[in-house]
């Protein structure tokens, strides 16, 4: 057995001691999306900190808890905060709520963050669908002995964001008639936000947003085997278009703002099956 099974295997267990609730789908709660957890049916939840070994956030804003429930009837397990890189957790604590997840049963997976915009064509407030992701920046969480329980030592990469959970979310936008950017997201590890210079980088590769998370969770999701749908709140535009400094408090305020479409945008997508 693995050392990373057995952890993940010990963090089932903690959970199964409260609740025995069968997830499809995951869904991890970003910044400003808090909120969307009053929206669900509950059936139990676990905060990490009843988890054995379990990463807990240092940010603030970011609660942690498991939260079991039904959306519309659809068994629902959501992450209410997540841990970063930048707070000092190894890449396979970072990536660990994601494998429990997988564990407990579920098959797809939604990631929610707060986005810079590198892309000018995004203003603060758009919502935006991943296409893509480049995680050449931070440390790969599949990094280590490779175990098979989990996936393959060599992962295909080439459609990390579904194409059918894609769709899916295109039809929920186009039902509220909600306009849905797309776009690529590329990860730093933070927690500095960029320079001008990086973002003048990172455009030329091909990024159109800028966050902190997300891109190793979808790894460690498609690994797997997990089908993974991603969307993005650009809650600012980043160093060199803006003119204004960037702060965690205008984040969260453009994220708090958005809370509602975007909490409506994902209540849509998690109920059309
Ligand atoms: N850069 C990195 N991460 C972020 C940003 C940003 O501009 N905004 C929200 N998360």
């Amino acid at each position: 057995m693995g050392i990373i099974w057995d952890r993940i295997q010990r963090c089932v267990e903690d959970i199964r001691k409260v609740t025995d609730f069968q997830p499809e789908a995951a869904l991890v709660l970003g910044s400003g999306l808090g909120g969307f957890a009053a929206r669900i049916q509950p059936e139990a939840q676990v905060s990490y900190g009843e988890i054995e070994g379990f990463p807990v956030s240092t940010v603030p804003g970011h609660e942690g808890r498991f939260l079991f429930g039904y959306v519309d009837g659809r068994p629902v397990a959501v992450m209410q905060g997540r841990v970063h890189y930048y707070e000092g957790y190894s890449m396979e604590d970072v990536v660990l709520p994601i494998r429990v997840l997988g564990a407990l049963g579920a098959k797809e997976l939604l990631l929610t963050n707060a986005a810079g915009g590198v892309n000018e064509a995004l203003s603060p407030g758009d919502l935006m669908l991943l296409t893509g992701q480049i995680t050449s920046f931070v440390p790969s969480p599949l990094i280590g002995p490779n175990e098979n329980q989990l996936g393959p030592r060599f992962p295909d990469m080439t459609e990390v964001y579904s194409q059918t959970l894609r769709n899916r979310a295109k039809t929920a936008a186009e039902g509220l008639g909600a306009p849905l950017k797309e776009g690529v997201y590329l990860q730093t590890t933070g927690p500095s936000y960029e320079t001008p210079e990086e973002i003048r980088m990172f455009r030329l590769l091909g990024a159109d947003a800028v966050g902190m998370s997300t891109a190793c969770e979808a790894m460690a999701a498609r690994h797997m085997g997990l089908k993974v749908c991603g969307i993005s709140c650009i809650t600012n535009m980043v160093a060199g278009i803006s003119s204004v400094p960037l702060t965690h408090q205008e984040v969260q305020k453009a994220a708090d703002q958005a809370a509602d479409r975007f909490q409506k945008l994902v209540w849509e997508y998690l109920r059309a099956q």
